[in-house]
């Protein structure tokens, strides 16, 4: 199966020509890997300035709004997005929780995505650990509520549009004293993630659908991590072509 290798890069670089470099370096790199999909999630502002060109590299927004149209000042819309070319987008990122949004909001705009049929990397993740695994049950809560209500139709291969980041708040890179997770404990909870996903999503779609992995990935922790996962969410070092381009390679090699 090929592995999915997400680049988000946040509120960064801070102009267009820097962003049009990192991209042109990703996608050199990119060209060269057949089992490899990468996914380029730049700040909205620069998507319509960058064209991926090949068939392994795509576009995703880092949000969407979850109304399709109106008197909605500052938002941006799915469809918007669509016509852009974009065809993935990041819901539920810990960095926007922390601004105020709610699992009913991302479940809002999970919907919506879906419904247009963009692809949704729905991000989850603990802000910290506790040792009688209550953690599990917080993560059980997001995915619960971020998929509540939503028909099953939207989870059925091949059209199926979900895919679930694991992205442990403490392990990003920006947190205070972050550490990646180990890919013994990101499996468990990947493990944890499918079984509770049967019941909501069905079985079939819950033992294809993608599970990543989020938090401090870099070249030297890479491969471990996609032993047993389908890939990574990539935050800072998305914005070195050299480094991003060493976990694709890493990526495009795993068996
Ligand atoms: P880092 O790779 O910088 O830890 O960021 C992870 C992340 O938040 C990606 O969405």
């Amino acid at each position: 199966m090929m592995k999915i290798i997400i680049a988000n890069w946040k509120m960064n670089p801070q102009t267009l020509r820097e962003a049009r470099n990192i991209f042109q370096g990703i996608k050199k790199t990119a060209k060269k890997l057949k089992k490899v999909e990468t996914i380029i999630c730049p700040p909205f502002a620069y998507i319509s300035n960058l064209k991926p060109q090949i068939p392994n590299l795509k576009i995703g927004s880092q949000n969407v709004f979850y109304e399709e149209r109106g008197a909605f000042t500052g938002e941006i819309s799915v469809w918007m997005l669509k016509d852009l070319g974009v065809r993935y987008a990041i819901i539920g990122h810990s960095e926007r929780r922390a601004l105020g949004e709610t699992n009913e909001m991302i479940n809002k705009k999970i919907k919506t995505a879906l419904k247009a049929g963009l692809k949704v990397i729905f991000c989850v993740g603990e802000n910290e650990r506790d040792f009688e695994d209550k953690y599990f049950n917080f993560i059980k809560n997001e995915i619960d509520e971020g998929l509540k209500g939503i028909p099953r139709k939207f989870f059925s291969p091949p059209t199926g549009g979900l895919i679930i980041a694991y992205e442990p708040v403490w392990a990003i890179s920006s947190a205070k004293n972050a550490q990646p997770d180990t890919p013994e404990s990101a499996f468990r909870m990947a493990v944890f993630i499918r079984r509770m996903l049967m019941p909501i999503i069905g079985s079939e779609p819950a033992r294809k659908i993608p599970i990543l992995y989020g938090g401090s990935v870099g070249p030297e922790n890479v491969a471990g991590f996609l032993q047993d996962m389908q890939g990574a969410l990539v935050g800072s070092k998305s914005l070195n072509p050299k480094d991003f381009g060493e976990i694709l390679k890493i990526a495009n090699g795993i068996k």
